[in-house]
This record gives C-alpha cells, sequence and structure tokens, in this order.
C-alpha cells in the first residue's frame, strides 16, 4: 500500500523539477555550519530524516559528513539512490524507524517534521531522533512558521517547468488551512504534455502539513527529551524571526538529565 501524505507518481517523478529554484547547496552549507559549532570539525555520522530526492544529504556529505537518509516515499528513496551511492538512502517513516546506530547530527528540513501533524505524532519523530543521538550531539529541524502560514498564505500557486527533454509540466496548488489543528491541506494537481499538447498525463494528491510556532516547537522538543538552544529565519540566521519569516531553523541537543 502506498504511504499517505508524501508525493507520488508525477508529483515524486517531478520533485526536483518543482523545487529546481532551490538552493539546496547554500542551505545545507548553512546548517553544516551551525552542527560544526555544536561538534567541532571532524563531524562524523548524519542522519536526513524526511531526505526525500536526497539533495542536502548528499551535499552534507560533500562536506565531509557520512550520511544516512530516510523517507517515507519509496519513489523518492528511488530517485535518490539513482542520484548518489555514497550516501545510504532507506525507507522508513520517521516516526518509527529504528537504524541501531546514534548520529552526531540529525536534520530535517523544508517542513518535513510538519507532515507528522499531530503533537503525539511530532513528539514520536523527535523521540525517535533523540533515541539516535549521541550526548554530544544535534538535531537541526526547519519548519514551516505558523504566523506566516497564517497571515501570508497564498490559496493558488501555479508552477510551470519545461524539462530537459521536452515535455511541459503544470502543478496548481491549492491550500486550505486548519488553524485550530495549525494544519494547512494543499491539493496538487500535476500535468504533464508533449510541447504540442498531445498525451497529457494527470496526477492529483492532497498533503497535509503543521505549522509550529516557535513556543509549539520548543514545547514538543522537550517533550521528546531534547533542549533547543537556538532558532533562526531559515537560512538566515544573522536575522530575526518576524511575522514574515516563512520557515525557521530550530537547533537542540540532547536534555541534561539533572540539569
Ligand atoms: C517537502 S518534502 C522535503 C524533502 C527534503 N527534505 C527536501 O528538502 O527536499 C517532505 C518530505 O517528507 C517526507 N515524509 C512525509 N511523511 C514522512 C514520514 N512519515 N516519514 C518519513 N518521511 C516522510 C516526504 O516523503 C517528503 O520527502
Amino acid at each position: 500500500m502506498r504511504p499517505p501524505n508524501t508525493y507520488h507518481g508525477l508529483h515524486a517523478q517531478y520533485y526536483d523539477e518543482f523545487y529546481s529554484e532551490k538552493p539546496y547547496t547554500d542551505e545545507a552549507r548553512v546548517v553544516d555550519a551551525q552542527l560544526v559549532a555544536k561538534v567541532g570539525q571532524r563531524r562524523g555520522e548524519l542522519l536526513d530524516v524526511a531526505c526525500g530526492t536526497g539533495l542536502h544529504a548528499i551535499e552534507f556529505a560533500a562536506l565531509g559528513w557520512t550520511v544516512t537518509g530516510i523517507d517515507i516515499s519509496p519513489e523518492l528513496i528511488a530517485l535518490a539512490r539513482a542520484r548518489d551511492t555514497v550516501v545510504e538512502f532507506q525507507e522508513h517513516d520517521m516516526a518509527e524507524f529504528a537504524l541501531g546506530k546514534r548520529f552526531r547530527a540529525i536534520t530535517c528540513l523544508f517542513d518535513s517534521i510538519g507532515y507528522a501533524q499531530t503533537n503525539e505524532t511530532i513528539v514520536a519523530v523527535l523521540t525517535r531522533m533523540a533515541k539516535h543521538l549521541t550526548p554530544d550531539g544535534v538535531v537541526a529541524i526547519e519548519f514551516l512558521h505558523a504566523a506566516t502560514a497564517l497571515l501570508h498564505n497564498h490559496p493558488v500557486k501555479v508552477r510551470r517547468r519545461n524539462t530537459d527533454d521536452g515535455e511541459r509540466i503544470l502543478r496548481i496548488s491549492e491550500t486550505s488551512i486548519d488553524a485550530r489543528r495549525s494544519v494547512m491541506a494543499i491539493d496538487y494537481e500535476v500535468w504533464k504534455s508533449h510541447p504540442d499538447g498531445t498525451e497529457q498525463e494527470t496526477w492529483s494528491e492532497r498533503q497535509l502539513r503543521r505549522f509550529f510556532t516557535v513556543e509549539e516547537m520548543r514545547a514538543l522538543m522537550t517533550s521528546a527529551g531534547l533542549t533547543s538552544y537556538a532558532f533562526f529565519p531559515a537560512f538566515s540566521i544573522a536575522e530575526s524571526i518576524t511575522a514574515s519569516t516563512w520557515r525557521v531553523l530550530g537547533l537542540a541537543s540532547m536534555a541534561r538529565r539533572n540539569a
């Protein structure tokens, strides 16, 4: 059975096209600087949770980390494996994984934590991370910021792409907000056609993503045995978080038992 609430079909196949403007290299460098500030230049093992097609994971490997990437979507994991054989990509649910080892750094980027939606499942995900973290390790989580999701969300977005092999791809996303649950529902429709308009293929799916205030994320981390120590606008760490900050990068370490 297909896992729910992730990328499938044409939406998975063209994931990288839809996010082709995303500066994965720069983002990974910003996160790496924060991780190194905590664990030192020798780096070590890094786990990228909900790694998608692996673009951050591959950048972390190039920066000197030994990287494992996990994701629930078999289609995205297949694309990640086809792209790179240095990173170990595995299919896992982030609320349930047990890899049998610990990592000095655990990342979960680009809203992925929000797919867990409820407090209970988010704490389950963060607890899995805490159980896989070395005592001196660091967790970096990028999440969708509540103020901006509520105030500045665009209900309809359209992305058009022309692929290298001449296909035309169109994605329409329609977003509705459930403010009580802090969840946005995004209905995606993806269309693919040849340049002359023939042989159309379509794909639709709904994704649900939670958004968070910084205080909520701090409390959820605490419930999972982690201590948050910094929150920045992703990925401009010199700036302050405002009601226009779309995404926040939160850093946490293991809670000290006797603190
Ligand atoms: C917006 S994408 C981000 C992917 C990647 N981190 C990136 O930056 O491109 C969200 C990712 O979360 C993954 N995901 C959703 N629910 C998941 C779950 N329960 N366990 C693991 N991964 C999950 C999706 O498959 C998807 O790859």
